[in-house]
């Protein structure tokens, strides 16, 4: 049933599964608030201080029931979940069936009816959020696998608004997608918005055929026409809007002093090896850390590469920790190393230093400036900013980086050495390469890289998409 607009409503309202804030409770149970450094955050930041804006999202802890606040003028919206939300929707349906599904089913996707319950109720409850914060007429973002149903539970509320959603995973072929029992509730959910978004074509491209084949709508190139024939009838486009960094800011704290040295110290402190190599993920399964870690003992054993002379970097962040398949990646991963480490170690020199932790910002950049060789070798990833991250810093034009075709940065990152990390021999063949490049062919391939990553930023992507989500007619005839 259609609500009334608030009177007070905001005119922007993004809605993500988590809010840009990272919440604290002190031992009395009081709530702090720190800003997350996030991706999505700092690509939203200009937008939403020049707008009436509102950010709708999770605190991050179970059973946390906190009033919207004002951060910088952006009105934070807290959805609470409990903890039987944050197993069935959060870790359960999000994490354990969509994450595989929509990754290749590189892990089993769970199918459990619970979890599916849990996610339509927490859907449900952050369309009703924005609902009750948007203003008549207002722009509602919708983002990422977590929230595919709030779009159209969003319009039932609020047909008035204008919807867009952005898909920061990859979208998987139809017939990986058909495995789910609820694919067409999904779609449905989906279908509420009227641009939805997507990393690469080939995901937009996804959804379309999956369209065309679970219902009976009509298609035309990227268009979809719902409630054809009714007066409610509208289009529904489905476009790649790549996402990208806030890459000159990147590019300015590479640049800084403190950051510069930092990067030699890292290099001494690490025994000044003649190689540094480097990989830097969340501790996911979909990040192929297991066949780098592999290529690379590999290498050190076949003595292509020397164990005194180099160092594997891998920084590890904690991630979804309750999860199985995430506690069977860390125990396996922990195991490889300890066995390279075992067998190629030195007393005081590890060829892998392995850090299960997270790094600010700044620490990230002089870990980036410091490395030879960049490893991103996801065996699928919707984008990976990590590789984006690498480039923006290297603003001295050196560095390699070794890219999995199986991301979307491999689209855009012309100048990378492609791999494809279930080839294990290719893998090392391309470590090889990246290693020995003539610095001349690195400086070539890196201003490549540079210039897509630097026009390219996150400032252009949120702009992109607005203006295509402004442009969409919401209503024929209503545009
Ligand atoms: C990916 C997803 C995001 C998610 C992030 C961190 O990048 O696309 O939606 O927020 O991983 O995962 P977490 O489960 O900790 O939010």
């Amino acid at each position: 049933m259609p609500i009334d607009a608030p009177r007070d409503g905001q005119d922007l309202v993004v809605v993500a599964n988590r809010l840009p804030v990272d919440v604290t409770l002190d031992e009395a149970g009081e709530p702090s608030w720190t800003r997350s450094p996030g991706g999505l955050v700092t690509a939203l930041a200009p937008v939403m201080s020049r707008t009436k804006g509102a950010w709708v999202g999770w605190g991050g802890s179970p059973g946390l029931e906190l009033e919207p606040f004002d951060v910088d003028g952006t009105e934070l919206v807290p959805v609470m979940l409990t903890d039987t939300d944050v197993e069935r929707y959060y870790e359960g349906f999000s994490n354990d069936t969509l994450w595989p599904l929509y990754h290749d089913v590189i892990a089993p996707p769970q199918f459990h009816r619970q979890w599916w319950d849990a996610y339509q109720r927490v859907n449900e409850r952050f369309a009703q959020a924005a609902a009750a914060n948007a203003a008549h007429g207002a722009t509602v973002w919708v983002h990422d696998y977590q929230l595919q149903l709030v779009p159209a539970f969003l319009r039932a509320l609020r047909p008035d608004l204008r919807i867009g959603y952005f898909h920061h995973i990859p979208f998987p072929p139809l017939e990986i997608f058909a495995q789910l029992p609820w694919r067409k509730q999904v779609v449905e959910g989906l279908l509420g918005a009227d641009l939805i978004g997507f990393q690469r074509g080939g995901d937009a491209a996804n959804f379309v055929r999956i369209v065309r084949r679970l219902t009976d709508l009509t298609t035309r190139g990227q268009m979809i026409t719902v409630d054809e024939g009714t007066p409610s009838q509208r289009h529904v486009r489905a476009q790649a809007f790549p996402i990208s960094i806030d890459s000159h800011a990147f590019d300015q704290l590479a640049r800084t002093q403190a950051v510069q040295e930092r990067a030699l110290e890292i290099r001494r402190e690490l025994g000044d090896p003649e190689y540094l190599l480097l990989g830097v993920d969340r501790l996911d399964y979909t990040k192929g850390i297991r066949h780098r870690i592999k290529a690379y003992g590999e290498l050190l054993e076949d003595g292509r590469l020397s164990a005194t002379q180099t160092t594997l970097v891998q920084v590890a962040s904690p991630s979804r920790e309750n999860v199985g398949a995430y506690q069977q990646l860390r125990d396996d991963v922990e195991l490889l190393v300890g066995r390279i480490n075992g067998d190629h170690g030195q007393v005081g020199h590890a060829p892998v230093q392995y850090l299960h932790q997270s790094f600010p910002m700044e620490e990230m950049a002089a870990l980036y400036l410091a490395a030879d060789v960049m490893l991103v070798t996801a065996l699928r990833d919707g984008m990976n900013l990590v590789a984006k991250e690498y480039v923006a810093a290297r603003s001295d034009e050196r560095g390699c980086l070794v890219l999995s075709e199986f991301t979307g940065a491999a689209d855009e990152l012309v100048g990378s050495v492609l791999v494809n990390p279930h080839d294990i021999s290719g893998m090392k063949d391309a470590i090889t390469y990246a290693v020995h490049l003539d610095p001349r062919e690195a400086r070539k391939r890196m201003r490549r890289l540079r210039r897509r990553v630097l026009t390219h930023d996150v400032a252009a992507w949120s702009g992109q998409f607005l203006s295509a989500l402004t442009a969409v007619p919401v209503r024929d005839g209503h545009a």
